[in-house]
């Protein structure tokens, strides 16, 4: 196994369990990436097409030297949306949340592809950080907003280690799939 540089917090284990959904050979985005760790998940399983996203690309500087990724700095929150619809087949987010990106975030994944997203929920605020509503999804939420658009391959919400409350959900977008409004 790679070992990882100092202060890199170990993977989601939602994401290690799913991310087999997602073809090795199939372009991803690990969205707000951070310090990278589910990019470098990525590359201890061979996976050969990582675009790894983040304002501050500065933890992602050892990534942007290996083949396999493309580190992008980017502001998603600014306009405009940094990606092209149908970008990528596999999509990562996880500890981020933007609601009003969510129509792009969507978007950008192609019909039959996967989304794979995990962060924090209501009742976090009670537990720790982060506490600003806007950072914590509502129950039920993510099912909510990617019913529309996709069939929902797992989701789970509650109590998680940490102790933190923390929403999951696996997502294949639909291959008949109408531009994203959520
Ligand atoms: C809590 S970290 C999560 C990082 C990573 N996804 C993980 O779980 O390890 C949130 C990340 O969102 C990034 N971020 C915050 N606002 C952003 C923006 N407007 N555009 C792009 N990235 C942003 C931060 O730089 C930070 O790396």
């Amino acid at each position: 196994m790679q070992s990882l540089p100092d202060k890199i917090t170990p993977y989601s284990p939602w994401v290690a369990e799913h991310l087999p959904l997602i073809e090795r050979d199939w372009p991803v985005l690990d969205l707000a990436a951070g310090s990278g760790r589910h990019t470098r998940l990525m590359l201890e399983r061979g996976y050969q097409n990582i675009t790894a996203a983040d304002i501050d690309t500065t933890r992602l500087a050892d990534l942007a030297r290996r083949a396999e990724v493309t580190v992008i700095a980017c502001d998603l929150e600014g306009a405009p949306w940094p990606f092209a619809p149908e970008s990528f087949t596999g999509i990562i987010v996880t500890n981020y949340l933007w609601r009003p990106g969510f129509a792009s975030l969507i978007a950008t994944l192609r019909p039959g592809g996967v989304l794979i997203y995990e962060t924090f929920m209501q009742g976090q605020e009670k537990l720790g950080r982060p506490r600003n509503p806007d950072f914590l999804l509502q129950p039920g939420e993510l099912r909510r907003r990617l019913e529309p658009h996709c069939e929902i391959v797992a989701f789970r919400e509650g109590p998680a280690p940490g102790p933190a409350m923390r929403q999951a959900i696996v997502a294949r977008r639909l291959n008949d799939d109408t531009e994203p409004t959520v």
